[in-house]
């Protein structure tokens, strides 16, 4: 079956206009309108027919797919790193989700308030507005997604005492120490959960000498993966292909086997954080200090890897609630407050 996505645009009319929060994000894409909360959060993946790139599948369907796709068939994340990877897929996968909307009868062309990474180039963030601008929107603007899940998660950022964000999405990690509406130091690391995937998939090749898929490693890493000791130890039945015969096999691993699996990831993260504390200026370490360090972003959620920041840095970490969500959410909150928040979005110095 295939979508006549490119048909839609035609139906963009007359509709009521609302304003609209993008997470387009390298693992999953969520879109946030006011009054409604978040109404889609799937992940940032498409498939499509090799032969004439007719789109198959989008979101959690593609997803389905991806890793275990019939031949004839491609199924790709189109984001990559947080930014644009395939201009034409993402503009395709923006315009069915934006569409999802659409047909719940709450969209028009609406105003589109998208977060970007911070390291983000001018022709990278021309990309996403253009992406953003063809699947539909009438104004884009971009914020940083730092900022945005600051926001998100009700620090004020506005003040002048320092917070200290960390962002764990499935490309990149973000660091930024925010403070007067501003990011005042920051850094990152292009690691993320997407790479703790490949990890336990060449961990379980070199140990096991057996083949998993990207979304049993995925699988694997949130239930039984952890970056701190565990009070218990949890264990997990895996399915994979045995390299050498090819025949199916089925093993059990432990938490400690994919702590050691994913810690060389983990360890970059830790440094990215220590780097960027130690570019800090005195009087900001002090307020971040005070008041902790907040994590966002799926990635937070690996077990204990809160414990060990917070081991490693001597400063309180806390996961956010709803960790996923914070960016969308923040972002959502500056297009309802925009008096506010002014400040925070990007003015288009950047092109
Ligand atoms: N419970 C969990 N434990 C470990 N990792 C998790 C858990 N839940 C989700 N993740 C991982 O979080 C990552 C996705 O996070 P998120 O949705 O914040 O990314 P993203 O915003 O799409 O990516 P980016 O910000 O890098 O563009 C995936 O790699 C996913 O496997
Ligand atoms: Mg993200």
């Amino acid at each position: 079956m295939a979508f006549g996505i490119r048909g839609l645009r035609r139906t963009f009319t007359n509709i009521i206009t609302n304003d609209m929060a993008i997470d387009l994000g390298t693992a999953s894409t969520l879109i946030y309108i006011e009054g409604q909360g978040v109404v889609l959060k799937q992940p940032s993946v498409i498939s499509y027919r090799v032969s004439d790139r007719s789109i198959v599948a989008v979101g959690d369907e593609a997803k389905e797919m991806y890793g275990r796709t019939p031949s004839g068939l491609e199924s790709v994340k189109p984001m990559k790193d947080g930014v644009v990877s395939d201009f034409a897929l993402v503009e395709e996968m923006l315009r069915y989700f934006m569409h999802l909307q659409q047909k719940r009868g709450l969209m028009g062309h609406p105003r589109v308030l998208v977060s970007v990474p911070t390291g983000i180039t001018a022709v990278e963030s021309r990309a996403v507005k253009d992406s953003v601008e063809r699947a539909g929107a009438r104004e884009v603007y971009l914020v940083y997604e730092p900022l945005a899940a600051a926001i998100g998660v009700d620090i004020d950022v506005l003040s002048p005492s320092a917070n200290m964000v960390i962002d764990i999405g499935g490309g990149t990690t973000e660091i930024a120490v925010i403070a007067l509406a501003g990011i005042v130091a920051n850094g990152s690391a292009r690691i993320g959960g997407d790479e703790m995937d490949e990890y336990i998939q060449r961990w379980m090749k070199n140990v096991y000498h057996l083949d998993i898929g990207v979304n049993t490693a995925e699988n694997i890493k949130k239930n039984v993966g952890s970056a701190f000791v565990l009070d218990e130890e949890k264990y997990m039945e895996v399915r994979g292909m045995e390299i050498d015969s090819g025949i199916p096999k089925s093993i059990k691993i432990g938490s400690s086997e994919v702590r050691e699996a994913l810690k060389e990831p983990v360890k970059m993260i830790v440094q990215a954080v220590k780097d960027t504390l130690r570019k800090t200026k005195a009087e900001l370490s002090n307020d971040i200090v005070d008041k902790g360090i907040v994590m966002t972003g799926g990635g937070s959620l690996l077990n204990g890897l809160s414990d060990l920041i917070q081991e490693e840095t001597n400063i309180r970490v806390t996961v956010a609630e709803n960790a996923e969500e914070s960016v969308v959410r923040g972002a959502g909150k500056i297009l309802a407050n925009l008096e506010i928040y002014e400040k925070v979005i990007m003015k288009g110095e950047e092109e």
